[in-house]
C-alpha cells in the first residue's frame, strides 16, 4: 500500500525546502543590502489586518478584494483578512506611528508572505511571497519615481536576473480633465464595441473600464488597439510629471518601454505605474509591479501624503533565476568528523565545536561508525573533507584529514589542521 501522508499542504501553498531555501536567503540578503544603500529601513507589518483596510485601499471592485481575500470573522464580530499585499499596511503604520513627523520621505521595505485565493499555476500561488518597498511623504518629484525604479532594477541586476523588461505608463489623476475624463471616453468607445468583447471585458465596462486594457484574450487585441489612449488625455501637470520621470530614468541609464495599456489592478494608483517582466516565467511573467499612490494615506485617515512603491513576486523571481541556471548549489558540508572510541569522541565533539566557531559547516557522526561507513556517509552528504579521529590519531597527536574529491590523506597537528582548512576555504571562495 502506498505510504501516503494523510496531510498535504493546502492547494496553492507549498513547502520551501533546502537547497532552494539557500537561494531564497541569498535573494533576501541581497534585498537588505541593496535597499539599505538607498536609505530604506525594514518594516514588518502583521499578517492580518481589518478587512476594511484592504477594501478601502485596494478597492471593492478589484479582483483582489471582491474574490481573492481570505477573510474571516474574528471572535466577536469584526472581519479580518490575511494580507493580500502590504502597501495598505505600510500606510496604516505610517499614520498609526505618526511618521509624518519624521524627516520626509520615509522609506520602508518589507518581505514576507501574502495571500490571494487565485487559481494556482506556475508562478501563481495562494500563499506567495513579496519583497516590496514604499516611499512616503516629502514630495512627488519625478526624481523619486525614477530612483525607486532604479533601486529595483539595481537589485535585479545584482542578482543576475536575465531578460528583465521594464514597462512604464502614467494613469494621471482622478480629475475630470485627466483620468476621469479619459475613463468616460474609454467607456463610450467600449460601449460601441461591446458585442465583440468577451464576458469579462463586458462586465468591466461597468465596473472598471481601465481593466479592459489588461485583457490577454487574443480576439480582443485588435479592438483594444483602436481605443483612446490615456497619454492623449492627461492634464498638463500629469503629462509634465510623466515626461520628467522618463527623463530621470534616462539620466540613470534605466531602459524602459512605454506601455499605454499598463493600468495595474489596484485602485490606489495615480500617475506613474510600472511593471517588470523576466525570462522563463510563462504567462505569469510579471516579477514586479508598482506605482505612485498619492492620496492613499489621506484616504485611510492620515494627512495628505505622497507615496510610491513596488512589490516583487519573490516566488517568480526565484523561478526565473532557477530557469537561468542560477539555482542554489546543494548544501554539502565542509568537514565530516568521523570517530571511533570514547576518547576520540570527546576530541571529535571539541573539534566540531572549534571548526563551527570559525565558520565551517560540520557534520559530526552521532554514533560510532566503522571508518568505511563513516566515509560513505561523508561522501553522500557532499562533504569536502573527512576528519578521522581514532586511537592512533589520539596517541600520535596527529589528526588525519581525507580530501574526498581525490581520496588523498594528510596528517596534521590540531593547529596545523585549522590553518590548512582556513587556507583551503579562502582559496575555494576566491575561485
Ligand atoms: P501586485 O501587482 O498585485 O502589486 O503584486 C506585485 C507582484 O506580486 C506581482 O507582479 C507578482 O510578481 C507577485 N504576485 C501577485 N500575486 C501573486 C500570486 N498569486 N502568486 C505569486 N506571485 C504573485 C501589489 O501587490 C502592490 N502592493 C505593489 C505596490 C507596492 N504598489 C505600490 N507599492
Amino acid at each position: 500500500m502506498a505510504n501516503k501522508s494523510k496531510f498535504q499542504a493546502i492547494k496553492g501553498t507549498r513547502d520551501l525546502l533546502p537547497p532552494e531555501t539557500g537561494l531564497w536567503s541569498h535573494v533576501e540578503q541581497t534585498a537588505h543590502s541593496v535597499f539599505s544603500t538607498f536609505g530604506f529601513g525594514e518594516i514588518r507589518p502583521p499578517i492580518f489586518e481589518p478587512t476594511e483596510l484592504f477594501a478601502r485601499s485596494i478597492g471593492l471592485d478589484t479582483d483582489v478584494v471582491s474574490k481573492e481575500m481570505y477573510s474571516f470573522e474574528d471572535r466577536g464580530d469584526s472581519s479580518v483578512s490575511l494580507r493580500p499585499e502590504a502597501t495598505a499596511s505600510v500606510c496604516r503604520a505610517y499614520i498609526e506611528h505618526g511618521m509624518a513627523q519624521l524627516p520626509q520621505p520615509v522609506k520602508l521595505y518589507y518581505m514576507g508572505p501574502m495571500f490571494r485565493r487565485e487559481r494556482p499555476q506556475k508562478g501563481r500561488y495562494r500563499q506567495f511571497y513579496q519583497i516590496g518597498a514604499e516611499l512616503l511623504g516629502g514630495s512627488d518629484a519625478p526624481a523619486i519615481d525614477a530612483e525607486v525604479i532604479e533601486m529595483v532594477m539595481t537589485f535585479f541586476d545584482r542578482l543576475g536576473l536575465t531578460g528583465v523588461e521594464l514597462d512604464i505608463n502614467s494613469i494621471g489623476h482622478a480629475a475630470d480633465d485627466c483620468r476621469l475624463g479619459y475613463v468616460a471616453r474609454l467607456k463610450s468607445a467600449l460601449e460601441l464595441v461591446k458585442d465583440k468583447l468577451g464576458s469579462d471585458s463586458q462586465r468591466r465596462i461597468e465596473t472598471n473600464p481601465l481593466r479592459v486594457l489588461d485583457s490577454k484574450l487574443e480576439h480582443e487585441q485588435t479592438i483594444i488597439a483602436t481605443l483612446p489612449r490615456i497619454a492623449d488625455h492627461l492634464c498638463a501637470d500629469c503629462a509634465a510629471h510623466y515626461a520628467a520621470v522618463k527623463r530621470q530614468l534616462e539620466l540613470r541609464g534605466v531602459f524602459f518601454k512605454e506601455n499605454w495599456r499598463l493600468v495595474r489592478g489596484l485602485d490606489y494608483y495615480m500617475r506613474t505605474t510600472f511593471e517588470i517582466t523576466a525570462k522563463g516565467l510563462g504567462s505569469q511573467n510579471a516579477v514586479c509591479g508598482g506605482g505612485r499612490y498619492d492620496g492613499l494615506v489621506e484616504l485611510l485617515g492620515g494627512p495628505a501624503t505622497q507615496g510610491i512603491g513596488f512589490a516583487i513576486g519573490e516566488d517568480r523571481l526565484i523561478l526565473s533565476l532557477q530557469e537561468a541556471g542560477k539555482g542554489a548549489a546543494p548544501q554539502g558540508r565542509d568537514v565530516y568528523v568521523a570517530w571511533m572510541g570514547e576518547r576520540a569522541y570527546a576530541t571529535a565533539v571539541r573539534a566540531a565545536k572549534d571548526l563551527r566557531i570559525v565558520g565551517f559547516s560540520v557534520e559530526l557522526s552521532p554514533t560510532e561508525l566503522k571508518f568505511g561507513k563513516a566515509l560513505e556517509r561523508a561522501d553522500k552528504l557532499g562533504s569536502r573533507y573527512a576528519l578521522i579521529l581514532g586511537d592512533n590519531e589520539l596517541s600520535e597527536g596527529l589528526w588525519t584529514l581525507k580530501t574526498l574529491a581525490d581520496g588523498t590523506q594528510q596528517k596534521f597537528t590540531e593547529p596545523q589542521l585549522m590553518e590548512f582548512l582556513k587556507k583551503a576555504k579562502s582559496a575555494a571562495q576566491r575561485s
